[in-house]
């Protein structure tokens, strides 16, 4: 149990989307669908959160998520504080904690943490007082269940049932929190058909991705599938890995439009950003027309608003 519900149910922090009912995931979904507007439009604004206070504390890089949480929160009207953590007392040894209790008393109700160490999300809701709320934006190799609703949104924009459809996951498995994320939200929603296609050293472990179908080829993982996901290549996380050249991967693995053929022809090719253009996708490939990857981004911000919502619910009631 990742201890994310209080007592009487309700959502309180998202550290994963593991132990999260499928009735729950499809509220948020249906939230999010709400908080979303075409491009060009005048985005949603709510005051739902006045009052509430919202800080990032992110200790890896990020653009999408740490600024779709800002706007999101900003959208329901809440203030937002940004914590540029290598500048930040963290770097003259304060611990996390004392951060986090720092950001506590100056009445911060709900933190959105990014991390590369497994765990920290998690140490952290278990020390907050009881009124704070922990999102994770990123732990470690193993979870980021943000991305994984925004992905799950931007599928059932798409198709319109989840049973019958058949998802690849390709690339850097072993290493991706979205991939992870992705697993638990897709099977969750009864998804039948989900695969998953690395290269051998660029698999998870036995036992991982339970009910996945394994594939070290793209020509046995892609054929007829509705959904194409692809991966970055994390070269910051391949410490124990031989690193596949970029030109070799590119030739094995790489998302080219004759290989997208091999999908179905109404297939949507996703990919949660940053991109190595000409290593995991051809520029050809995430800019066509079977893309959906800037819906991924314009997503992001409904499903962030529709998690914070929720677990300040109590707050914006009070
Ligand atoms: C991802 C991340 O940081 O986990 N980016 C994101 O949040 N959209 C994916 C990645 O870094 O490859």
């Amino acid at each position: 149990m990742s201890g994310q519900f209080r007592a009487d149910g309700s959502l309180r922090h998202l550290l994963t989307l593991e132990d999260l009912p499928r009735p729950l995931i499809e509220r948020l979904l249906e939230r999010a669908e709400r908080f979303v507007r075409p491009l060009g439009a005048r985005p949603p604004a709510s005051r739902v959160l006045e009052g509430c206070t919202v800080a990032n504390l992110f200790t890896e890089p990020s653009t999408r998520t740490r600024v779709s949480f800002e706007l999101a929160a900003k959208r329901l009207g809440a203030d937002v504080v940004n914590l540029e953590v290598q500048l930040s007392s963290r770097v003259k040894g304060e611990s996390m904690l004392d951060t986090v209790y720092t950001l506590q008393s100056l009445h911060v109700d709900a933190m959105v943490i990014r991390d590369a160490e497994i765990g920290v999300p998690a140490t952290v809701a278990a020390h907050v007082a009881d009124h704070v709320s922990i999102l994770s934006a990123g732990e470690a190799h193993v979870d980021h269940p943000t991305q994984g609703l925004l992905d799950a949104l931007t599928v059932r924009q798409h198709k319109s049932r989840f049973d019958t459809l058949s998802i690849a996951i390709i690339g850097d498995l072993r290493h991706s929190r979205v991939a992870r994320s992705a697993w638990h939200v897709f099977r969750a929603l009864g998804v039948s058909d989900l695969r998953i296609v690395a290269p051998p050293a660029l698999m998870p472990p036995a036992g991982e991705f339970e009910g996945c179908s394994r594939h070290t080829r793209l020509e046995s993982g892609l054929p007829q599938a509705d959904v194409v996901m692809m991966l970055r290549i994390q070269k910051e996380r391949m410490a124990q890995v031989e690193l596949p050249d970029a030109d070799r991967y590119y030739a094995s693995y790489g998302l080219t439009p004759e290989r997208l053929a091999l999908a179905r022809p109404d297939a949507i090719v996703m990919h949660p950003q940053p991109m190595n253009r000409g290593v995991e996708i051809a520029s050809a490939v995430a800019d066509g027309p079977r893309s959906v990857i800037r819906d991924q981004v314009r997503n992001g911000v409904a499903v962030r608003m529709a998690v914070l919502a929720e677990v300040l619910a109590w707050r914006s009631a009070a």
